[in-house]
């Protein structure tokens, strides 16, 4: 293993003042979203979409990175350009999802397993080759009656270190996503509680792999009350929370924590980031930054509609939700800056 050009690597996907957008919804994620919107999903319009967000002028500026789907790193634009091209052109690093999706959790009704072990050392070998410089794997937790159980999370805990292990094995920079779902009405120490259990789990299971802490990044939930909770938590609250938790749960060795939004609506996903960047300055012992799918995409693939000729309206609001969100990794955004740019 080559520590030294993942720890370079990983420390550039979380370099100050960039995030990562995730841009490797399956087919049915994707399918869901274009549909909600009239948008037919084909391989040509996902191809479509997903170069629009990808020419987005000057979005390196915004985005260290973007998380792929295996459909799209093997994709060309409509003049033969690879698009993982397109984004190292952008100077924005390739990254690929390599988990095989949940299936439900066998003995464990209501909760869910992350598949995808099988032949990934392959994988990863060709991914590699294609220009991707990190990958990433989705484990799923539900807070709900009884569950999580300590066997779902031990289970999804030792998948993502043995796919961190993997990824590292192979040159590759690991995100470990363990996310614990906003669905439900749970409040937010429930929350707390579950995303604490799955976080020293995960970094246990990390440690006895072997994986090097510092040439990964955590892509973890916010600690957030249940999407149907009556009492709905502040946004200082969750910043706090959030950090709180994630200072009892992550070791200091990680470079990095890049958070994905989980459901929240897109301006409560930037000022959750920056209240907690502004809150802790100066004392935190990693970087915190953002790795969003829908909160950065909503926007842009409403407008854009799967209609070329509402290329350039997309890419602006694409470009500016990637600005406010890079702008909360300082703790500098505000509603002003929001309005003003
Ligand atoms: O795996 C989930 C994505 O990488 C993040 O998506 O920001 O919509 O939660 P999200």
């Amino acid at each position: 293993m080559d520590l030294q050009t993942l720890e370079n690597t990983a420390r550039e996907m979380v370099g100050p003042g960039r995030g990562i957008l995730a841009a490797d919804e399956s087919h049915g994620t994707i399918g869901k979203r274009f549909e909600a919107l009239g948008i037919e999903s084909t391989e040509d319009s996902r191809r479509d979409y997903r170069e629009m967000l990808f020419t987005t002028p000057d979005i390196g500026e915004y985005l260290s990175g973007v998380i792929l789907f295996d459909e799209t790193i093997r994709q060309t634009t409509s003049d033969g350009t690879p698009l993982p091209q397109i984004l190292l052109d952008q100077g924005v690093m390739p990254g690929i999802k390599v988990d095989g999706s949940t299936v439900d959790m066998p003995l464990s009704p209501g909760e869910k397993f992350t598949q995808g072990l099988d032949k990934l050392a392959g994988r990863l070998e060709e991914y590699r080759e294609m220009g991707a410089r990190f990958t990433k794997w989705r484990a799923v937790i539900t807070i709900g009656d009884g569950i999580p159980t300590d066997r779902c999370i031990d289970a999804n805990a030792r998948a993502l270190a043995l796919y961190a292990a993997f990824c590292q094995d192979a040159g590759l920079v690991p995100i470990v996503e363990p996310e614990v779902l906003i669905d439900g009405n749970h409040s937010i120490q429930q929350c707390y509680d579950a995303t604490q259990r799955t976080l020293s789990r995960t970094f246990g299971h990390l440690y006895e792999h072997g994986v090097e802490l510092t040439g990964m990044i955590l892509k973890p939930n916010m600690v957030i009350s249940g999407k149907a909770a009556d009492n709905q938590s502040g946004v200082e609250e969750v910043a706090r929370a959030t950090v709180e938790c994630l200072l009892r749960s992550v070791p200091a060795a990680v470079p990095g924590i890049a958070f994905l939004s989980g459901g929240q609506r897109f301006l409560q996903a930037t000022q959750h980031l920056d209240a907690m960047n502004r809150l802790y300055e100066g004392r935190l012992p990693w970087e915190l930054s953002f790795s969003y799918a829908r909160a950065l995409q909503e926007q842009p693939m409403e407008i854009w509609g799967g209609k070329a000729g509402n290329i350039e309206a997309a890419q602006k609001v694409f470009r500016h939700r990637a600005k406010m969100n890079a702008a909360a990794r300082s703790g500098s955004y505000s509603d002003d800056v929001e309005k003003a740019s």
